[in-house]
């Protein structure tokens, strides 16, 4: 039985790591998959994957901080997919181009963080809102982190946009609940992608964390703050993100999950 057959999702930042996992699961449990992301030749090859599996899948380039580029993305999904029932706003940064050789946080990454990581889930949820109302039915999933629940000395501009994203899930779950439009977030946790490897190069050259190599230093972070000491696949998420969007959470909007190995316990 495929929950989510007959249903089309977007998942944006879709072309690796925990956007590709959503999308997979999203297609396993039966639904046709956009995968948008500024990186075309992974979102296509995250769709061929798709396809060899027997499910519908298309790859869009997107930039989700452009209102344009994201006006597209929504008009290509609708020609060919006929109409969008959930969108899983996902794409995200740590900082801009250049973060990783700084000691600090600069002004341009507060602006390209708030940018992508909130603005560009508020535009990705303007466009799709109109097709969900019209039919009464559509799921959106925020992708927070756990950083929007814990303060660091490090990288105070990543953790104030994914402690944003929780707050407008909020505010989005109260605007679109009269439209029987469920809105949720996901935090997660040391999730080992492109993302991961960057943040634990930069924590172990600049912020004292141990380990010969960005792996090494994932592992001591994980042991050190997971209680079940595993870290969280991207099927891990992509696991939460089809119970959201499925019937049996029809009762939950405006909430925020953790997904984490037991990291963040509230
Ligand atoms: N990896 C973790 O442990 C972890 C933990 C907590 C939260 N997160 C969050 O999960 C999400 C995915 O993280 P990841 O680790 O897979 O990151 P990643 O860097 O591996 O992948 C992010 C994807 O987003 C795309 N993207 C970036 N800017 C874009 C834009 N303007 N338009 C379209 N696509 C864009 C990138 O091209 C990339 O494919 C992010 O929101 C991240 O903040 C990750």
């Amino acid at each position: 039985m495929a929950p989510l057959l007959g249903r089309v999702a977007i998942v944006t930042g879709a072309a690796q790591g925990i956007g590709r996992g959503i999308a997979h699961c999203l297609a396993g449990d039966g639904a046709d998959v956009v995968l948008a992301d500024l990186a075309l030749d992974g979102a296509r090859e995250g769709a061929e994957q798709i396809e060899r599996l027997g499910r519908s899948a298309l790859a869009v380039r997107c930039d989700v901080s452009d209102a344009q580029s994201v006006a597209d993305l929504v008009r290509r999904t609708v020609e060919r997919f006929g109409h969008v029932d959930i969108l899983v706003n996902n794409a995200g940064i740590k900082g801009a181009p250049g973060w990783l050789d700084e000691e600090r946080t600069r002004p341009v990454d507060w602006d390209a963080a708030f940018q992508v990581n909130v603005k560009a889930q508020f535009l990705c949820a303007e466009a799709v809102a109109p097709h969900m109302i019209a039919r009464r039915w559509g799921k959106i999933v925020n992708i927070s982190s756990s950083s929007g629940r814990e303060p660091s000395p490090f990288h105070p501009h990543y953790h104030a946009t994914k402690a944003a994203v929780i707050s407008y899930t909020q505010c989005l779950a109260l605007q679109l609940a009269p439209y029987d439009i469920n809105v949720n977030a996901i935090c997660p946790a040391m999730v080992w992608t492109p993302m991961a490897y960057e943040t634990h190069r930069w924590r172990r050259e600049r912020g004292g964390e141990p380990g010969d190599d960005a792996r090494e230093a994932f592992d001591a972070r994980m042991r050190r703050r997971c209680p079940l000491q595993r870290e969280t696949t991207p099927e891990d998420i992509g696991w939460a993100v089809c119970f959201l969007v499925s019937e049996r959470a029809r009762n939950i909007t405006g909430q925020t999950i953790d997904v984490d190995g037991g990291a963040v316990m509230r």
